[in-house]
Protein backbone atom coordinates (compact mmCIF):
# COMPACT_ATOMS: atom_id res chain seq x y z
CA UNK A 1 0.00 0.00 0.00
CA UNK A 2 0.94 3.50 -0.60
CA UNK A 3 2.00 5.64 2.64
CA UNK A 4 3.25 8.90 3.91
CA UNK A 5 5.51 9.37 7.19
CA UNK A 6 4.53 5.84 8.38
CA UNK A 7 0.59 6.61 7.11
CA UNK A 8 -1.29 4.64 4.83
CA UNK A 9 -2.26 6.96 2.53
CA UNK A 10 -5.92 6.97 0.54
CA UNK A 11 -5.06 9.96 -2.37
CA UNK A 12 -8.69 11.57 -3.41
CA UNK A 13 -10.06 10.52 -6.04
CA UNK A 14 -11.13 14.06 -7.23
CA UNK A 15 -8.63 16.58 -5.62
CA UNK A 16 -9.07 20.42 -6.60
CA UNK A 17 -8.42 21.59 -9.22
CA UNK A 18 -5.22 23.76 -10.02
CA UNK A 19 -7.27 26.93 -11.00
CA UNK A 20 -9.55 26.35 -8.22
CA UNK A 21 -6.88 26.15 -5.66
CA UNK A 22 -5.31 29.29 -7.03
CA UNK A 23 -8.18 31.50 -6.46
CA UNK A 24 -8.27 29.99 -3.17
CA UNK A 25 -5.06 30.48 -1.96
CA UNK A 26 -4.84 34.42 -3.22
CA UNK A 27 -7.97 34.88 -0.90
CA UNK A 28 -8.28 32.16 1.75
CA UNK A 29 -10.31 34.49 4.35
CA UNK A 30 -10.04 32.27 7.53
CA UNK A 31 -11.22 28.48 8.35
CA UNK A 32 -13.63 28.34 5.09
CA UNK A 33 -11.74 26.14 2.49
CA UNK A 34 -10.29 22.85 3.31
CA UNK A 35 -7.27 21.26 1.96
CA UNK A 36 -8.15 17.36 0.05
CA UNK A 37 -6.92 15.26 2.48
CA UNK A 38 -7.51 14.79 6.80
CA UNK A 39 -5.01 12.61 8.67
CA UNK A 40 -6.86 10.07 11.18
CA UNK A 41 -6.00 7.90 14.32
CA UNK A 42 -8.43 6.08 15.76
CA UNK A 43 -7.92 4.62 19.87
CA UNK A 44 -9.97 1.91 21.65
CA UNK A 45 -9.56 1.11 25.07
CA UNK A 46 -8.59 -2.59 23.87
CA UNK A 47 -6.00 -1.58 21.08
CA UNK A 48 -4.69 1.69 21.64
CA UNK A 49 -3.58 4.14 19.11
CA UNK A 50 -3.76 2.34 15.58
CA UNK A 51 -4.75 3.18 11.63
CA UNK A 52 -2.33 5.46 11.14
CA UNK A 53 -4.16 7.03 8.03
CA UNK A 54 -4.15 10.12 5.97
CA UNK A 55 -7.44 9.67 3.61
CA UNK A 56 -9.53 12.05 1.42
CA UNK A 57 -11.32 15.26 3.39
CA UNK A 58 -15.04 14.84 4.11
CA UNK A 59 -17.96 14.20 6.09
CA UNK A 60 -17.19 11.75 9.14
CA UNK A 61 -19.55 8.76 9.49
CA UNK A 62 -20.37 9.17 13.16
CA UNK A 63 -23.08 7.05 15.09
CA UNK A 64 -25.73 9.66 16.45
CA UNK A 65 -25.23 8.35 19.99
CA UNK A 66 -21.28 8.94 19.78
CA UNK A 67 -20.80 10.58 23.23
CA UNK A 68 -18.91 14.07 21.86
CA UNK A 69 -22.56 14.96 20.46
CA UNK A 70 -23.99 14.51 23.79
CA UNK A 71 -21.63 15.25 26.82
CA UNK A 72 -18.97 17.37 24.47
CA UNK A 73 -15.61 15.33 25.28
CA UNK A 74 -13.93 16.63 22.63
CA UNK A 75 -10.03 18.91 22.58
CA UNK A 76 -8.36 20.59 19.59
CA UNK A 77 -5.31 22.42 18.76
CA UNK A 78 -4.50 25.35 16.42
CA UNK A 79 -1.16 25.42 14.85
CA UNK A 80 0.26 26.92 11.51
CA UNK A 81 2.52 25.84 8.88
CA UNK A 82 4.51 28.55 7.10
CA UNK A 83 5.92 28.95 3.75
CA UNK A 84 9.60 30.06 3.72
CA UNK A 85 11.07 32.26 0.68
CA UNK A 86 12.90 28.88 -0.47
CA UNK A 87 9.43 27.04 -0.77
CA UNK A 88 9.92 24.76 2.47
CA UNK A 89 7.25 24.27 4.72
CA UNK A 90 7.73 24.71 8.71
CA UNK A 91 5.79 24.99 11.48
CA UNK A 92 6.55 26.98 14.74
CA UNK A 93 6.63 24.78 17.88
CA UNK A 94 4.73 22.11 17.61
CA UNK A 95 6.10 20.50 20.73
CA UNK A 96 4.27 23.11 22.74
CA UNK A 97 0.85 22.31 21.11
CA UNK A 98 1.54 18.75 21.29
CA UNK A 99 2.13 19.01 25.18
CA UNK A 100 -1.27 21.12 25.51
CA UNK A 101 -3.56 18.31 23.15
CA UNK A 102 -1.84 15.96 26.39
CA UNK A 103 -2.87 18.59 28.97
CA UNK A 104 -6.17 19.00 27.46
CA UNK A 105 -6.76 15.40 26.88
CA UNK A 106 -5.89 14.55 30.45
CA UNK A 107 -8.73 16.79 32.10
CA UNK A 108 -11.51 15.78 29.13
CA UNK A 109 -10.95 12.39 30.43
CA UNK A 110 -9.30 11.19 26.90
CA UNK A 111 -6.43 9.15 26.01
CA UNK A 112 -3.14 11.07 25.31
CA UNK A 113 -1.72 10.89 21.87
CA UNK A 114 2.18 10.73 21.53
CA UNK A 115 4.21 13.69 20.50
CA UNK A 116 5.57 11.52 17.53
CA UNK A 117 2.11 10.89 16.63
CA UNK A 118 1.07 14.14 16.90
CA UNK A 119 3.48 15.96 14.64
CA UNK A 120 3.60 12.78 12.07
CA UNK A 121 -0.41 12.75 11.66
CA UNK A 122 0.92 16.62 10.67
CA UNK A 123 3.78 16.09 8.65
CA UNK A 124 1.70 13.44 6.69
CA UNK A 125 -1.33 15.61 5.95
CA UNK A 126 1.23 18.28 4.96
CA UNK A 127 3.27 16.13 2.83
CA UNK A 128 0.23 15.42 0.86
CA UNK A 129 -1.18 18.32 0.64
CA UNK A 130 1.84 20.90 0.22
CA UNK A 131 0.49 22.88 -2.54
CA UNK A 132 -2.09 24.29 -0.26
CA UNK A 133 0.31 25.99 1.71
CA UNK A 134 -0.03 29.76 0.73
CA UNK A 135 3.42 31.47 -0.60
CA UNK A 136 2.75 35.10 0.79
CA UNK A 137 3.30 37.60 -1.96
CA UNK A 138 4.28 40.48 0.94
CA UNK A 139 6.31 40.78 4.24
CA UNK A 140 3.10 42.68 6.05
CA UNK A 141 0.49 39.42 4.65
CA UNK A 142 0.40 36.69 6.88
CA UNK A 143 -1.22 33.65 4.61
CA UNK A 144 -0.01 29.84 5.80
CA UNK A 145 -1.96 26.95 6.39
CA UNK A 146 -3.84 26.59 9.46
CA UNK A 147 -3.90 22.91 10.79
CA UNK A 148 -6.55 21.64 13.41
CA UNK A 149 -5.97 18.75 15.39
CA UNK A 150 -8.78 17.62 17.27
CA UNK A 151 -9.97 14.41 19.05
CA UNK A 152 -13.72 13.28 19.57
CA UNK A 153 -15.53 10.63 22.18
CA UNK A 154 -16.97 8.49 19.40
CA UNK A 155 -18.43 5.34 21.02
CA UNK A 156 -21.95 4.95 20.67
CA UNK A 157 -23.02 4.89 24.55
CA UNK A 158 -25.63 7.29 26.40
CA UNK A 159 -24.23 6.86 29.85
CA UNK A 160 -21.90 9.22 31.39
CA UNK A 161 -18.26 8.22 31.47
CA UNK A 162 -14.81 8.54 29.42
CA UNK A 163 -15.61 7.10 25.88
CA UNK A 164 -13.84 3.64 24.91
CA UNK A 165 -13.54 4.43 21.31
CA UNK A 166 -12.16 8.05 20.17
CA UNK A 167 -10.63 9.34 16.96
CA UNK A 168 -8.14 12.11 16.11
CA UNK A 169 -7.94 14.19 13.17
CA UNK A 170 -6.04 17.16 11.39
CA UNK A 171 -7.80 18.95 8.85
CA UNK A 172 -5.97 21.72 7.08
CA UNK A 173 -7.31 25.45 6.06
CA UNK A 174 -5.27 28.12 3.90
CA UNK A 175 -5.76 31.02 5.81
CA UNK A 176 -5.05 34.77 5.56
CA UNK A 177 -5.66 37.07 9.12
CA UNK A 178 -8.34 35.79 11.18
CA UNK A 179 -9.85 39.64 11.50
CA UNK A 180 -11.57 40.58 8.24
CA UNK A 181 -10.12 43.99 8.04
CA UNK A 182 -6.12 42.43 8.40
CA UNK A 183 -4.31 43.93 11.60
CA UNK A 184 -6.20 46.68 12.22
CA UNK A 185 -7.08 47.57 15.71
CA UNK A 186 -10.08 45.64 17.42
CA UNK A 187 -12.58 46.38 19.74
CA UNK A 188 -13.44 44.69 22.61
CA UNK A 189 -16.42 43.86 24.53
CA UNK A 190 -16.09 43.31 28.19
CA UNK A 191 -18.80 40.79 29.27
CA UNK A 192 -20.68 41.60 32.61
CA UNK A 193 -23.22 38.49 32.53
CA UNK A 194 -21.19 36.10 31.56
CA UNK A 195 -17.89 34.13 32.22
CA UNK A 196 -15.80 31.96 30.48
CA UNK A 197 -14.00 29.45 32.88
CA UNK A 198 -13.87 29.03 37.07
CA UNK A 199 -11.34 27.22 39.30
CA UNK A 200 -11.42 23.20 39.00
CA UNK A 201 -13.27 23.85 35.51
CA UNK A 202 -11.55 23.73 32.03
CA UNK A 203 -10.47 26.95 31.25
CA UNK A 204 -6.45 25.81 30.81
CA UNK A 205 -8.22 22.96 28.59
CA UNK A 206 -8.73 23.55 24.76
CA UNK A 207 -11.90 21.63 24.54
CA UNK A 208 -14.92 23.10 22.48
CA UNK A 209 -17.18 23.52 25.97
CA UNK A 210 -14.70 26.59 26.50
CA UNK A 211 -15.78 28.02 22.98
CA UNK A 212 -19.35 26.86 23.19
CA UNK A 213 -19.59 29.22 26.50
CA UNK A 214 -17.99 32.13 24.76
CA UNK A 215 -20.18 32.22 22.02
CA UNK A 216 -23.60 34.41 23.98
CA UNK A 217 -21.12 37.09 25.33
CA UNK A 218 -19.77 36.84 21.68
CA UNK A 219 -22.78 37.60 20.33
CA UNK A 220 -23.57 40.06 22.83
CA UNK A 221 -19.78 42.01 21.55
CA UNK A 222 -21.22 42.16 18.29
CA UNK A 223 -24.33 43.33 19.27
CA UNK A 224 -22.40 46.41 20.60
CA UNK A 225 -20.51 46.47 17.60
CA UNK A 226 -17.73 44.93 19.06
CA UNK A 227 -15.03 41.90 17.32
CA UNK A 228 -13.98 40.51 20.60
CA UNK A 229 -15.31 39.66 24.33
CA UNK A 230 -12.87 39.67 27.44
CA UNK A 231 -13.60 37.99 30.58
CA UNK A 232 -13.38 38.65 33.76
CA UNK A 233 -12.68 35.93 36.57
CA UNK A 234 -15.63 33.95 37.97
CA UNK A 235 -14.64 34.26 41.68
CA UNK A 236 -14.14 38.32 42.01
CA UNK A 237 -15.50 39.83 38.86
CA UNK A 238 -12.36 41.33 38.67
CA UNK A 239 -9.18 40.00 37.42
CA UNK A 240 -8.73 40.15 33.48
CA UNK A 241 -8.62 36.62 32.23
CA UNK A 242 -8.63 36.48 28.03
CA UNK A 243 -10.51 36.55 25.22
CA UNK A 244 -12.99 33.95 23.04
CA UNK A 245 -10.26 32.48 21.77
CA UNK A 246 -6.77 34.53 22.82
CA UNK A 247 -4.19 36.19 25.34
CA UNK A 248 -4.37 39.47 26.35
CA UNK A 249 -1.18 41.71 26.74
CA UNK A 250 -1.10 45.34 28.23
CA UNK A 251 2.70 47.08 27.16
CA UNK A 252 3.13 49.55 30.10
CA UNK A 253 5.14 52.97 29.48
CA UNK A 254 8.35 52.02 31.55
CA UNK A 255 8.73 49.34 29.37
CA UNK A 256 6.93 46.40 30.54
CA UNK A 257 4.85 43.53 28.66
CA UNK A 258 2.37 42.57 31.32
CA UNK A 259 0.35 39.20 30.90
CA UNK A 260 -2.44 37.58 33.37
CA UNK A 261 -0.33 34.64 34.85
CA UNK A 262 -1.77 31.16 34.42
CA UNK A 263 -4.39 30.86 36.85
CA UNK A 264 -6.05 27.50 35.50
CA UNK A 265 -8.65 29.38 34.35
CA UNK A 266 -6.44 30.75 31.30
CA UNK A 267 -5.34 28.94 27.84
CA UNK A 268 -1.67 28.61 28.09
CA UNK A 269 -1.39 29.93 24.60
CA UNK A 270 1.86 29.60 22.73
CA UNK A 271 2.08 32.79 21.38
CA UNK A 272 1.91 34.01 24.91
CA UNK A 273 4.79 32.23 26.05
CA UNK A 274 6.69 33.25 22.82
CA UNK A 275 6.41 36.65 23.00
CA UNK A 276 7.12 36.62 26.79
CA UNK A 277 10.67 35.38 25.69
CA UNK A 278 11.41 37.79 22.75
CA UNK A 279 10.14 40.54 25.22
CA UNK A 280 13.42 40.48 26.84
CA UNK A 281 15.20 40.69 23.07
CA UNK A 282 13.42 43.34 22.85
CA UNK A 283 14.29 45.57 25.43
CA UNK A 284 10.46 44.78 27.44
CA UNK A 285 10.23 43.50 30.78
CA UNK A 286 7.92 40.60 31.15
CA UNK A 287 5.22 40.25 33.73
CA UNK A 288 2.67 37.23 34.50
CA UNK A 289 0.87 38.76 37.08
CA UNK A 290 -2.98 39.41 38.26
CA UNK A 291 -4.34 42.50 35.97
CA UNK A 292 -7.76 43.80 37.49
CA UNK A 293 -10.35 45.90 35.23
CA UNK A 294 -9.74 48.62 36.89
CA UNK A 295 -6.05 48.32 36.47
CA UNK A 296 -6.73 48.54 32.40
CA UNK A 297 -9.26 51.34 32.86
CA UNK A 298 -7.47 53.27 34.33
CA UNK A 299 -3.81 52.89 33.27
CA UNK A 300 -4.93 53.44 29.62
CA UNK A 301 -7.18 56.68 31.47
CA UNK A 302 -3.55 58.18 32.55
CA UNK A 303 -1.24 56.73 30.12
CA UNK A 304 0.47 54.57 32.43
CA UNK A 305 -0.57 51.42 29.60
CA UNK A 306 0.40 52.40 26.42
CA UNK A 307 -1.03 49.56 24.29
CA UNK A 308 -2.92 46.62 24.54
CA UNK A 309 -3.08 43.56 22.14
CA UNK A 310 -4.23 40.06 22.01
CA UNK A 311 -2.25 37.12 20.51
CA UNK A 312 -2.99 33.74 19.52
CA UNK A 313 -2.12 31.25 16.46
CA UNK A 314 -5.31 32.58 14.82
CA UNK A 315 -5.17 36.11 15.55
CA UNK A 316 -0.90 36.45 15.71
CA UNK A 317 -0.69 40.03 17.36
CA UNK A 318 -3.82 42.55 17.13
CA UNK A 319 -4.03 45.91 18.64
CA UNK A 320 -6.85 46.52 20.79
CA UNK A 321 -8.71 49.79 19.63
CA UNK A 322 -11.35 50.32 22.03
CA UNK A 323 -13.00 48.63 25.67
CA UNK A 324 -16.21 48.93 25.64
CA UNK A 325 -18.75 47.53 28.53
CA UNK A 326 -22.01 49.09 30.55
CA UNK A 327 -19.95 51.95 32.20
CA UNK A 328 -18.55 53.10 28.95
CA UNK A 329 -16.33 53.32 26.11
CA UNK A 330 -12.36 53.44 26.56
CA UNK A 331 -10.60 54.71 23.27
CA UNK A 332 -6.97 53.45 23.69
CA UNK A 333 -4.32 55.47 21.90
CA UNK A 334 -3.55 54.64 18.15
CA UNK A 335 0.70 53.70 17.77
CA UNK A 336 0.54 50.67 18.81
CA UNK A 337 4.22 50.57 17.95
CA UNK A 338 5.45 47.94 20.64
CA UNK A 339 2.86 45.34 19.31
CA UNK A 340 3.88 46.17 15.51
CA UNK A 341 7.43 45.32 16.92
CA UNK A 342 6.89 42.42 18.41
CA UNK A 343 4.48 41.37 15.51
CA UNK A 344 7.14 41.59 12.66
CA UNK A 345 9.23 39.51 15.22
CA UNK A 346 7.40 36.79 15.38
CA UNK A 347 6.51 36.64 12.02
CA UNK A 348 10.12 36.93 10.36
CA UNK A 349 11.02 34.03 12.81
CA UNK A 350 7.96 31.86 11.76
CA UNK A 351 8.40 32.79 8.05
CA UNK A 352 12.51 32.11 7.87
CA UNK A 353 12.97 36.37 7.51
CA UNK A 354 15.43 36.13 11.00
CA UNK A 355 17.36 33.49 12.65
CA UNK A 356 15.20 30.65 14.76
CA UNK A 357 17.45 31.44 17.59
CA UNK A 358 15.41 29.39 19.80
CA UNK A 359 15.13 26.41 17.70
CA UNK A 360 11.51 26.80 17.39
CA UNK A 361 10.97 26.09 13.78
CA UNK A 362 10.51 22.25 12.44
CA UNK A 363 10.41 21.53 9.00
CA UNK A 364 7.22 19.70 7.82
C1 LIG B 1 -6.07 29.68 17.63
O1 LIG B 1 -5.60 30.79 17.86
O2 LIG B 1 -5.48 28.86 16.93
C2 LIG B 1 -7.36 29.24 18.19
O3 LIG B 1 -7.57 28.09 18.33
C3 LIG B 1 -8.36 30.25 18.56
C4 LIG B 1 -9.49 30.50 17.60
C5 LIG B 1 -9.77 31.95 17.62
C6 LIG B 1 -9.37 30.02 16.22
Amino acid sequence: PVSTQGFSLEPSAKPTAESVLASILENPGFGRYFTDHMAHIRWTEADGWHGHQVRPYGPLTLDPAASVLHYAQEIFEGIKAYRHADGSVWTFRPEKNAARFRTSARRLALPELSDEDFLGAIKALVTQDRTWVPTPASEAEESSLYLRPFMIASEAFLGVRPSKEVDFYVIASPVAAYFKGGVKPVSIWLSSNYKRASPGGTGAAKCGGNYAASLLAQKEAAEHGCDQVAFLDAVENTWIEELGGMNLFFVTKDGRLVTPRLTGTILEGVTRDSLLTLAKEEGLTPEERPISIDEWRDGVASGEITEVFACGTAAVITPIGKLVSENGTIEHPEGNQVAARLRKRLLDIQYGRAEDTHGWLTRL
